[in-house]
């Protein structure tokens, strides 16, 4: 080789190993967050302090946008800051909180929308010096984090700021907000984003030590390149650090749900759930519609089943305690992780298509763990579709064995199991375990997952399946959804769709749908809501039912199901200007599965 091609090859590697460590710099080490499935989040803020009332009253709405929903102006909000008075503030016992409940990160929020800052800040003085309280409470947060092995994640709001006029979201401002009517204030995003919200993401990533994850929230109405803005300063600063999906345009380390918002079907992608034990983020005091203890974990678990992790938030109050119903339900989960947690930690989605009816399934190589939510009919368990032979079926909390039958993908459970601590059954193979990704009936249901079907693109654009595993751009002429299933049991079914939609939205009204069903037509059918779920998201992303007819399926075999939307309905806005507005496009019928029910 002459001296000019040598050059040229070496020319060519270096530019190589430059490209890749471009690339590792980009991408941080996803690892310790896969592994962990599970984080704590804590809305604190002056919001807390109001705690839901406004002028003796109580305010509708998530805590944290009290400022928004009774239109306070500033001058009256900052007053809040001399009642914050972190009297009961001990980081570590929230720590030991979120850590005996076997949560492994922690996010907090160092700026919500309302512009307060929790730690002092050079650049704005709308921060914890305004309180009486003459310490760093991010600082000390931070310190017990680290001495209890915990990942520290900074929530940082940045596109909202309702203290700075030049952050103003103009058409949702009301006037008086900043003591001047709306037609004075000038917003200017660009100079909000260079004077305040990238130097104070700056100071949370340069004063604090190691920071695992920031995590953004309401990109709203920011440029792609200003979003890359916020992505940049992170991988200059802390390329480790993880960032979330709600820093805009899909530039996170993972991708974004909206609150509250359980994927239906197994996903392929790192995402999250960001989940609320009542109604709001940020304390409030009326608020006691606090979901059951063994729901809160059931949603843990689901999301792994889904393969993607949780993070459970609580909202102390203005003194830094937490309200007892959180405590009570982190330490229940603590309970049953003490005995199970090897279900959870690192373990990826149930490799079946769906859920069975009697609980949730994850998994990690030659194991599978079934999570029971109830008893099965008749005690017995079948896994139809399990195609790699069971070893050993044992109790994980006990390591009790269980009889497994001939045939292997069958056995009994015990009469004694206690429900409503969610027994788990570890099953081993001798191989990775392989599943056949057909659907079959389970106990009397044959559960079809929309977003495993066969998507031929219609005229009128392409329906697709979003990160959560519904559909979305589904209307009249964007296509159809094809599914196959194995009929085992012939007879009478009743035909079921369940449909979901965004909670600021109500079920749409006159929606048709035609459904192919083998060589039954139901052809433009209207949607009735026949029921809705009562489950821990109902408030979010209501789940209702449809039926639609019934069909009879006179021997076995495989079948398949066709889909189309005729008409989207129309449906009303529910809520609050701004609460969560994540999926505000997403105006169309979101199609989670498809129920045959043996009659
Ligand atoms: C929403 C809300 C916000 C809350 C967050 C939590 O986007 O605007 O108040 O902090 O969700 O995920």
């Amino acid at each position: 080789m002459n001296l000019k091609n040598y050059l040229k090859i070496l020319l060519l590697c270096c530019m190589l190993c430059g490209c890749n460590k471009a690339r590792q710099s980009e991408a941080p080490d996803m690892e310790w967050w896969r592994e962990a499935r599970f984080g704590m989040f804590i809305h604190w803020g002056l919001y807390s302090v109001a705690a839901g009332q406004w002028d003796g009253k109580d305010i509708d709405g998530i805590g944290e946008w009290i400022q928004n929903f009774a239109k306070i102006p500033n001058s009256d909000y900052e007053k809040l800051a001399a009642d914050f008075t972190l009297a009961n503030y001990h980081p570590e016992e929230w720590v030991m909180l979120a850590k005996q409940a076997g949560a492994r990160y922690i996010v907090f929020t160092t700026k919500h929308h309302e512009g307060f800052c929790l730690y002092p800040s050079d650049v704005s003085d709308f921060d914890i010096e305004r309180t009486p309280y003459k310490n760093d409470p991010l600082k000390e947060l931070v310190e017990a984090c680290r001495k209890h092995d915990i990942k520290v994640g900074f929530y940082y709001s940045h596109r909202q700021d309702w203290r700075e006029e030049e952050a103003a979201v103009m058409k949702n401002e009301y006037d008086g907000h900043y003591g001047k009517p709306k037609s004075e204030v000038k917003p200017d995003l660009d100079s909000y984003i260079r004077k305040k919200a990238l130097p104070q993401v700056r100071e949370l990533l340069t004063r604090y030590g190691k920071i695992d994850l920031l995590w953004y929230d309401t990109p709203f109405d920011l440029t792609k390149e200003q979003s890359r803005m916020f992505v940049d300063v992170v991988r200059e600063l802390q390329p480790e650090c993880i960032i979330n999906g709600r820093v805009g345009f899909d530039l996170g380390d993972y991708g974004p749900l909206g609150d509250n918002e359980m994927p239906c079907a197994r996903v392929s992608k790192d995402l999250e759930m960001v989940a609320t034990m009542n109604h709001t983020w940020g304390y409030k005091k009326n608020d006691h519609a606090w979901k059951a203890p063994k729901d809160i974990l059931c949603s843990l678990i689901e999301c792994t089943s889904r393969g993607i992790n949780y993070m459970v938030n609580i909202g102390p109050k203005a003194d830094g305690s937490v309200p007892q119903p959180s405590v009570d339900i982190m330490n229940f989960i603590g309970e049953w992780m003490r005995a199970n947690s090897e279900s959870i930690y690192g373990a990826t989605a149930n490799p079946f298509n769906d859920n069975f009816p009697w609980g949730y399934v994850t998994s990690k190589g030659n194991t599978l763990y079934l999570h029971l939510l109830r008893r099965p009919v008749d005690n017995r368990i079948i896994l139809k579709g399990m195609l790699s032979p069971i070893e050993r079926a044992e109790l994980l909390a006990s390591g009790r064995n269980l009889f497994l039958s001939e045939e292997s993908c069958s056995f009994t459970v015990p009469d004694d199991l206690d429900y409503e601590r969610v027994p788990v059954i570890k099953l081993t193979c001798k191989e990775p375990v392989r599943i056949s990704d057909a659907n079959y009936m389970n106990e009397n249901i044959i559960s079809i997952p929309v977003a495993n079907g066969k998507i031929t693109p219609g005229a009128e654009g392409t329906l697709s399946i979003a990160e959560g595993g519904n559909t979305q751009n589904f209307h009249a002429g964007t296509g159809k959804i094809r599914m196959k299933f194995e009929v085992d049991s012939p007879g009478k079914y009743t035909v079921r769709v369940f449909t979901s939609r965004h909670w600021r939205r109500s079920f749409a009204e006159g929606a048709q749908i035609t459904l192919k069903v083998g060589d039954t037509l139901f052809d433009s059918v209207v949607l009735e809501k026949n029921g809705e779920l009562e489950n821990v998201r109902q408030n979010s992303y209501p789940e209702s039912w449809s039926d639609v007819g019934t069909v009879t399926f006179d021997k076995e075999g495989t079948r398949e199901v066709e889909l189309s939307v005729n008409k989207t309905g129309t449906f009303s806005k529910l809520g609050f200007f701004g609460e969560d507005i994540q999926n505000e496009s997403d105006n169309n019928i979101r199609f989670l599965r498809i129920e045959f029910i043996r009659q």
